[in-house]
Order: C-alpha cells, then sequence, then structure tokens
C-alpha cells in the first residue's frame, strides 16, 4: 500500500485537488496509492473539513502547544509514521521543518512552492514576482531538501503577469494551476513507486 500523507496549514485547496484526482483516476486500484491522512498545525484549517468529508483520517497538532521546534517536528512525525506513507507532501504548510524531520522523510517528502524557482523562496512570492517586473510566474513542485525551498525541482507551472495585477489576482492564476501541478507531479511520483 502506497499510503500518501498530506500536511496543510489553511483553505487545503491543492490537498483537495490531489484528492479529488486519486479518486477520478482510481489511483488505489491503478497504483495502490492512497491519500491516508491529512495533517494541520492549524486545528480550523478550512482544508481539514473538506478531508474529513471524503472519510479521509485527520489530525491537528497545534505548533504553539511545543516548547521548541524539535518537540512540535517530532510530534508531527509520530502523527505520520502512523500512516506509514510512502509520500509526505506539504501543502500550503506554512511551517519551516527541522533538519532530523526532513532526513527521516528524505526522498520521500515534497512541496509545492508559489513561485518558479530558484526565483522567490520564502514569503510573498506575488508580490515580489510584480515589484521585480517579472513577465512571467508560477508555481514549482520540488523535493525539500534542509535548505528552504531549495530541493531538487520535480516540475513546474508558469503563467503570465499581466499589467494590473496585484499579488492576489496573481495567487489565484498561479493556484489554479497549482491544482493541475500537483496532482500531476503526484501521479508521477507514485507511478515510480
Ligand atoms: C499555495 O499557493 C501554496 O503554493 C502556498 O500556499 C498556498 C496554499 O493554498 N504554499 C506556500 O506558500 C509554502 N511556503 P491551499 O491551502 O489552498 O493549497
Amino acid at each position: 500500500k502506497r499510503n500518501i500523507v498530506i500536511l496543510i496549514s489553511g483553505g487545503g485547496s491543492n490537498m483537495a485537488a490531489i484528492v479529488r484526482t486519486a479518486q477520478q483516476e482510481n489511483w488505489e486500484q491503478r497504483y495502490g496509492a492512497r491519500v491516508a491522512a491529512v495533517l494541520s498545525n492549524q486545528a480550523d484549517a478550512a482544508g481539514l473539513l473538506l478531508a474529513r468529508e471524503q472519510g479521509i483520517a485527520t489530525g491537528a497538532l497545534d505548533h504553539r502547544a511545543f516548547a521548541s521546534r524539535e518537540a512540535f517536528d517530532a510530534a508531527l512525525a509520530a502523527a505520520i509514521d502512523r500512516h506509514q506513507p510512502a509520500l509526505v507532501l506539504l501543502a500550503g504548510f506554512m511551517r519551516i521543518l527541522t533538519p532530523d524531520f526532513v532526513a527521516r522523510y528524505a526522498g520521500r517528502l515534497i512541496n509545492i512552492h508559489p513561485s518558479l524557482l530558484p526565483a522567490f523562496t520564502g514569503l510573498h512570492t506575488h508580490q515580489r514576482a510584480i515589484d521585480a517586473g517579472c513577465r512571467f510566474a508560477g508555481a514549482t513542485v520540488h523535493q525539500v531538501t534542509a535548505a528552504l525551498d531549495a530541493g531538487p525541482i520535480l516540475d513546474q507551472a508558469v503563467v503570465p503577469v499581466l499589467p494590473g495585477d496585484t499579488a492576489q489576482t496573481l495567487a489565484a492564476r498561479v493556484l489554479s494551476q497549482e491544482h493541475l501541478l500537483y496532482p500531476r507531479a503526484v501521479r508521477a511520483l507514485v507511478r515510480a513507486l
């Protein structure tokens, strides 16, 4: 069984796109792959409700309840490991992970980042792309390594930056492409497992 665990912090629209694609394309039967759990560091993340509606196990761990990043990451790893995942997907998971956590899931920890990496690591990617005068923006699916937003690139999607764009309008254009990009990248990974 190729279990997938998805980590979110908010709306979970990328998680939902992966769940929907897995169902529509019958990943369970074709590849033995299924989304086994969705975990969040925010108990009120809207994506947790979406996942529960799909009958997927969910869990929340409030990072503020832990004394250190290491303690939070150890508890998160314990919650993840219950599902023995072949893949751990970060989908709008807004916590920096410790080197120990990243090493534990080496080669099976994946992230989607809302820029054309290596440009614009970190936060506020859309405003920074607009401010820099970029004609193109996009999103990147990459392997997670200890260095922030710097692991090997698996796939990318490109959108134009249009005159009059704000961070909000550009984010919406990028996000709609993320919903195609992330399921496509994960499909390629589960087929290769
Ligand atoms: C997405 O745009 C994702 O690329 C971004 O947060 C959004 C989450 O949306 N991730 C990061 O900024 C990671 N640093 P979602 O919760 O609806 O999938």
